[in-house]
């Protein structure tokens, strides 16, 4: 169990659960939130125990109701208060990992929120979930690869559509969509990523992690580069497994 303050870190069984821990204010992105996200995502990529990551949020109402919309008012514009966001590269670092992570949603996904789930490898929502980008009514446009991140998952009409009109979708649309892996009942969301992460762990570590590598490298080269890789990475594991 961690110390800190509105990120809870625990590991049990090889996997890391992160929670966002600031129900009170639907766990809105803070400062404090990205440097304690940024301490705790160094420390799962580096530990050798860990081999699945869970994200989720804390409360009944949201997984993350996007940035903190008091440190946008009280900061003085909303330049510098974007400024201190990008000293650290969380969302660079959320990719970096090695291991398969999980964004578990529920509620409210907005903003940040939505962005920090597309980070993530899989996401699994509850019934509830509802997910927008507000950025455009705040005259801004998002931070934590949003631009990027929601086209290529979902498509580029769609992304711009959400981008543009900031209409919000439902759990039902965004698994249409194929914005989510899974949509379950709000009561089983946990156990449901818990199942899921059993199926991974189950498998050859190594195995997981390159799988992992070749989709994640790959989706970003021409598509003779990525079976290059694909072929490159494969060599590699069975030597790995052969001096094992
Ligand atoms: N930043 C800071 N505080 C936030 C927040 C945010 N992004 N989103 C919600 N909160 C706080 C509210 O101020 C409220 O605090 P209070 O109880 O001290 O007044 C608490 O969380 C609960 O939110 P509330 O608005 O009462 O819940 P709701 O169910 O009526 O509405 C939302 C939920 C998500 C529709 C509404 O809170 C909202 O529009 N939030 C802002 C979303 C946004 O624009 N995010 C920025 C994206 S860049």
């Amino acid at each position: 169990m961690s110390s800190f303050e509105v990120v809870i870190y625990e590991k049990q069984d090889g996997i890391a659960y992160i929670t966002l821990n600031r129900p009170q204010a639907l766990n809105a992105y803070n400062i404090k939130m990205r440097d304690e996200l940024y301490e705790v995502l160094g420390a799962v990529r580096d530990d050798s125990e860990v081999e699945v990551v869970i994200l989720k949020g804390a409360g009944e109402k949201a997984f993350c109701a996007g940035a903190d919309l008091t440190e946008f008012l009280t900061a003085p514009s909303p330049i510098i208060a974007r400024k201190a966001r990008f000293e650290r590269d969380v969302w660079g670092r959320l990719l970096s990992v090695e291991q398969p992570v999980i964004a578990a949603v529920h509620g409210y996904v907005l903003g940040s929120g939505i962005e920090m789930s597309l980070c993530c490898d899989l996401r699994l929502a509850s019934e509830d979930a509802r997910f927008g980008l507000p950025e455009q009514g705040l005259g801004i446009i998002p931070a934590a690869g949003g631009s990027q991140t929601l086209p290529r998952t979902i498509g580029q009409a769609a992304a711009l559509e959400m981008l543009l009109s900031g209409r919000w979708i439902d759990a039902k649309e965004a698994l249409r969509l194929k914005l989510v892996n899974r949509v379950v009942p709000r009561a089983d969301l946990l156990s449901e990523a818990e199942k899921l992460v059993r199926k991974i762990l189950s498998y050859d570590r190594m195995a997981v992690r390159y799988a992992k590598q070749a989709v994640r490298r790959g989706l970003d080269l021409p598509l003779a580069k990525g079976l290059a890789l694909e072929a490159r990475l494969g060599k590699q594991l069975m030597a790995a497994e052969d001096k094992e």
